[in-house]
């Protein structure tokens, strides 16, 4: 087993989640985050740890079978997760994010135990920076929400660590990393995307949303981004990180009221705006998400000229226009979609991104539409392609801003700012 992309600690800087009600952060990039003041996340608040949802929920009879009553997580030492990752060597690093260090580990298939480094099972272990407690409330949600939530398009989150001031997560291991490192990361060992790929994996992670927003109780992600959906070695995409997730509204409520957190250029307009996170919030990130696949383009990047900063802004308006397709889908995949394939994902998009929460579709009704776009017939010439793509890639730029930086064009692309 191996993760292509895992032997070393990503190194761009990239959109993290963050609060978003601070406007000066903006254009700073980095991890850093604000967990002051409950960090949005009431489900979790308690000190007692990890009771209070789990008293919110199993009072209802909703679980049925794929939300567990209680966590099903086995509890590790901290010396457990040193011995399952050679002391947290450096050579053991699959990624770094706003909560700490990603580290791959090995388990026994059966028992979860630690075991002898290349035996039994991968998996991977993020290690909260113990300098702070910062992370805690996201650490309590992880546990809480994952947990209890057992679903093909969410990652499993197999057990936990907390002693003292350590706090870890142990996860199934995904192969191919995440799909920003994909979209956005040039290294020889990456393919770009192909067209058939972008859409297995957008349909994935819609079945993952889909999912928590049809639970009897429903579950808000919120933090819906490139870098938090995880591919699996045959490229099936898993929604990870439940730090900021929380309970949909109850009693009749349209949304929740609650501070503004999560990522610049993936968060919901009315969300940023009022802090009122309704479940279609979610489907706003997953629109940004779908533009990100279509263009290669991150959601956010002040590298770009000025007006090209927030992908959204600059070209929503370009969507419904058939004759625009070429200026902005990613030149990387030209030639594997069919003109009708490609115009009704990037109207799928755009109703996605509309302002008014209530006028984006459900997203069972992105799932179905995105099925419909991947049955689609294929321009002839693709038909015979691989998964992958793209030996047929200039690197030519397509006709909108394609800086140099672009990864259509040069190597890493970092920091699209925050
Ligand atoms: N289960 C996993 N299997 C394989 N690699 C993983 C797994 N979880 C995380 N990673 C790797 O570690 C990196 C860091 O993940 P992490 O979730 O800590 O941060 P992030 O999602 O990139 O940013 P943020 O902190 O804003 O969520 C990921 O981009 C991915 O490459
Ligand atoms: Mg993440």
């Amino acid at each position: 087993m191996g993760n292509c992309f895992g032997s070393e600690p990503a190194a761009d800087p990239k959109p993290s989640s963050t609060n978003l009600s601070t406007p000066t952060k903006q254009s700073t990039p980095g991890t850093s985050r604000d967990y002051s003041s409950g960090g949005g996340l009431s489900a979790t608040s308690s000190s007692a740890g990890l009771s209070r949802f789990s008293a919110a929920l199993s009072d209802d009879a909703c679980l049925a079978g794929e939300i567990l009553p209680i966590p099903n997580l086995k509890t590790y030492s901290f010396a457990d997760l040193r011995n399952a990752t050679r002391n947290f060597k450096s050579d053991m690093v699959l990624g770094v994010g706003g909560f700490g260090t990603v580290y791959k580990g090995w388990v026994d298939e059966k028992t979860l135990m630690p075991s002898k480094i290349g035996t039994g099972m991968m998996v991977a272990i993020k290690k909260l920076n113990p300098e702070s407690m910062q992370g805690f409330e996201e650490w309590q949600s992880e546990v809480n929400f994952l947990g209890r939530l057992c679903h093909p398009n969410l990652v499993k989150l197999l057990g936990y660590c907390w002693e003292d001031k350590e706090l870890l997560l142990v996860y199934e291991f995904m192969q191919k990393g995440s799909l920003e490192n994909h979209l956005f990361r040039r290294n020889a060992a990456i393919e770009p995307l192909s067209w058939d790929l972008r859409l297995k994996i957008a349909i994935g992670a819609a079945r993952g949303l889909a999912f928590l927003h049809t639970s009897d109780k429903q579950v808000i992600y919120r933090d819906f981004k490139a870098s938090n959906i995880l591919l699996d070695g045959s490229y099936n995409a898993k929604i990870s990180d439940f730090g900021l997730a929380k309970l949909g509204p109850s009693g009749g409520d349209s949304h929740v009221t609650t501070r503004v957190m999560g990522t610049y250029g993936y968060a919901a307009p009315e969300y940023v705006a009022t802090g009122h996170l309704y479940v279609k919030s979610d489907v706003y990130g997953f629109g940004v998400v779908l533009l990100e696949m279509l263009t290669g383009l991150r959601a956010l990047d002040t590298r770009r000229p000025s007006g090209q900063h927030n992908l959204v802004d600059w070209l929503k308006p370009l969507l419904p226009q058939r004759r625009k397709l070429k200026s902005y889908m990613d030149a990387r995949i030209e030639g594997q979609y069919s003109s009708k394939a490609a115009l009704q994902a990037s109207q799928l998009t755009l109703r996605c991104l509309e302002g008014e929460p209530r006028k984006r579709p459900s997203m069972k009704e992105v799932v179905d539409v995105l099925e419909q776009i991947a049955a689609m017939e294929k321009p002839r010439e693709s038909k015979n392609r691989s998964t992958h793509s793209s030996s047929q890639h200039n690197g030519q730029s397509p006709r909108p801003y394609r800086s140099p930086r672009h990864p259509s064009n040069q190597g890493t692309l970092t920091g699209a700012g925050r």
